[in-house]
């Protein structure tokens, strides 16, 4: 069955976060949802569940946890038991919850820098220290300066935060890699929590995800690994995330507080989750050609664009485009003034570079890279 990802869709008066912000002759390609119908099946199953007709309260439903544990088993070859699983509506509070209720008054984050903002904004809230960890670039990938790591523990580090593919920057990151900052966590005794909501995405075939609780039982007992169905197939206004965690007390901390501050998805969500799971592996696949595609377009572009530069992207649909080289103090300002709205760097820690987002038709993107060039002459 064919997909179509150029299907002209106007998300202008649906209350899209990315397309009722600027006026209309801007091309919105900031926040990180695509310009895409979701897949028929997700569709389908939303629309029995409205024509059964009640949406009354709901319990997280075992298909759906069943259809997660074989995904993990399937395509990672990681065992993840029932009872690890915890339902959240959403990855954002599933990282606010573990920095909450993982950590002490007075106790230490890690962090990488540049990172997407919710793994910074998780300690703020919660009153807690923490320390950004550059990412350094390193045969064009984006990967943790594992010196700057160690130099960056105390006595009193708890909680590492991971991003797993790292947004932005959309590095996959190596079974070697996450082996070393698993013992880096064990030698320090931390607690892990890694977001892996984009690890449906993947780009370059032959480079697998790795859940990082995958690597070792050792990793497994110490990390709250956080996923979602949202962003791959493109529910994120609609869908539900869950937290898998092996170890009792993490888990019983984790959710101490959960129905008090978050609420449960909804019936909708979960309809929405469990087709995408079930049905949807086809136009997951369509979807990532066609955003390897629209990959390849931008690192192309952006090559070709004097004062601009960027990393390859093996995952996510996310470019991490370094301007330094272009004679403006604000790229972020810059584009907009010339018809794109892009994600300011500064969100995500590093105010010289924007995030692009190639989710969207290849036409629209193509008249995007146009401005973009001709805002960097
Ligand atoms: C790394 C990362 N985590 C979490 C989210 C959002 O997760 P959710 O919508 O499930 O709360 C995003 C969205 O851009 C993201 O990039």
């Amino acid at each position: 069955m064919g997909f179509d990802f150029d299907e002209v869709i106007e998300r202008r008066g649906s209350w899209s976060m990315r397309w009722e912000r600027d006026p209309p002759e801007v091309i919105p390609l900031w926040v990180a949802d695509t310009d895409f119908r979701a897949p028929p099946a997700v569709l389908a199953a939303m629309s029995r569940r409205l024509a059964h007709g009640i949406l009354g309260y709901s319990v997280p439903p075992a298909p759906l946890r069943d259809a997660l544990i074989e995904r993990m088993q399937r395509l990672y070859g990681w065992r993840v038991e029932p009872d690890w699983v915890v339902f959240v509506p959403g990855v954002v509070p599933g990282l606010h919850l573990a920095a909450r209720h993982l950590t002490r008054p007075g106790e230490h984050l890690l962090l990488p820098r540049p990172v997407y903002h919710h793994l910074k904004r998780a300690p703020e809230g919660a009153g807690r220290e923490f320390t950004e960890v550059p990412l350094t670039l390193a045969d064009g990938r984006w990967v943790w300066d594992e010196d700057a790591l160690a130099g960056a523990a105390r006595p009193r580090s708890r909680l590492l935060m991971l991003c797993n593919p790292q947004n932005p920057g959309g590095t996959i990151f190596r079974r070697d890699e996450l082996e070393r900052l698993a013992a880096f966590a064990a030698k320090h005794d931390l607690l892990i929590c890694s977001d892996e909501i984009h690890a449906d995405l993947l780009l370059d075939v032959g480079k697998p995800h790795v859940p990082i609780a995958s690597v070792s039982r050792e990793a497994s007992r110490r990390t709250v690994t956080l996923l979602s169905p949202n962003k791959a197939f493109g529910i994120p206004g609609a869908g539900c995330a869950f937290a898998v965690i092996e170890d009792a007390d993490l888990r019983r901390a984790f959710s101490t507080d959960h129905h008090a501050t978050v609420h449960d998805a909804s019936v909708l969500a979960y309809e929405a989750a469990l087709a995408a799971y079930r049905e949807c592996e086809p136009w997951l696949q369509a979807q990532l050609a066609y955003l390897r595609a629209n990959r390849d377009l931008v690192e192309r572009e952006i090559a070709a664009t004097p004062g601009l530069a960027m990393a390859h992207v093996e995952a996510t649909f996310l470019a991490w485009i370094d301007a330094s080289g272009l004679d403006v103090a604000d790229p972020y300002r810059h584009f907009l003034e010339h018809g794109v709205a892009l994600s300011p760097g500064r969100q995500f820690g590093s105010p010289r570079f924007v995030r692009l987002n190639f989710g969207t038709r290849r036409e629209l993107l193509a008249q995007a890279l146009t401005r973009i060039r001709s805002a960097s002459r």
